[in-house]
């Protein structure tokens, strides 16, 4: 496995790959088993598998939130050597905003929905740094977790309205045992919270309405930012400490 950190190397190096067949997982590192299915997935289906992780600080909306994204680059490494990743593309700032941020790409309907309502140019800063990472690594498949539904669509729909020339696949969302949806973030939650944090996954899919669940979940200590539902889709983002949680169930599929 290779690791590169300039864009000048990658793109030398991407030449040098034509003809065989490249499938892309990007992500921010602290890659749990959501990430190692999808990475298997592209490992499975191409010759050969790029994985980037880069924390992409246009994102996030709070310099705190981006300040506590976890980091565990070391483990990282190790298990997307384990898997077969070929090449880890591992970009600073300065490579990957060599126009710090002037140029962006924006959705102007559903990016300002749901968790956009909720986090001001959020997807702005999504769309913007993977349509660079897709121009960069050029891959015939990109792999993205359905965990974070409406980022996938967003994607999905960029690259359609920009006649991006790839595949965009999505995953089915991997859960702990307990239902909680495999997520960096849950690295940063204490015992008690996490002991409450499947409590989301379950209460969305109850037979409850989207407003029972949110009183629900609000009395359990939850702060509900959103449980809404959307073409046979149940969406959620809610605070647990100082953790923000998302999940996305299709209603009706497992509602109890
Ligand atoms: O889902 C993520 O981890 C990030 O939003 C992504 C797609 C890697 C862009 O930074």
């Amino acid at each position: 496995m290779k690791k590169i950190d300039s864009v000048a190397a990658f793109r030398a190096l991407r030449s040098g790959l034509n003809g065989q067949s490249v499938g892309f997982v990007p992500t921010m590192g602290a890659l749990h088993i959501g990430h190692a299915s999808l990475i298997d997935e592209s490992v499975r289906c191409s010759d050969v598998t790029v994985l980037s992780i880069y924390i992409n600080p246009t994102q996030f909306d709070n310099a705190n939130d981006l300040a506590k994204y976890p980091e565990t680059l070391a483990e990282d490494l190790e298990l997307a050597e384990k898997l077969g990743v070929d090449y880890v593309f591992m970009p600073t700032y300065q490579q990957m905003y060599p126009d710090n941020f002037s140029y962006q790409v924006e959705e102007t309907k559903l990016s300002h929905q749901l968790c956009g309502a909720h986090r001001e140019g959020h997807f702005t800063g999504v769309l913007t740094v993977v349509m660079k990472l897709l121009n960069i690594v050029k891959p015939d498949r990109a792999y993205f977790g359905e965990k974070d539904y409406q980022q996938f669509e967003l994607i999905k729909g960029m690259v359609e309205a920009l006649f991006v020339d790839v595949e965009i696949v999505g995953c089915p969302t991997v859960r702990e045992n307990d239902g909680l949806a495999f997520s960096s973030r849950n690295l940063n939650l204490n015992v008690n919270e996490r002991k409450l944090a499947p409590k989301l996954h379950a209460a969305l899919v109850s037979g409850l309405s989207d407003e029972e669940v949110t009183l629900e979940l609000n009395q359990l200590g939850f702060v509900v930012d959103y449980i809404e539902t959307i073409s046979g889709r149940r969406f959620a983002a809610a605070q647990l400490g100082k953790v923000r949680l998302i999940d996305n169930v299709l209603r009706g599929e497992h509602e109890q």
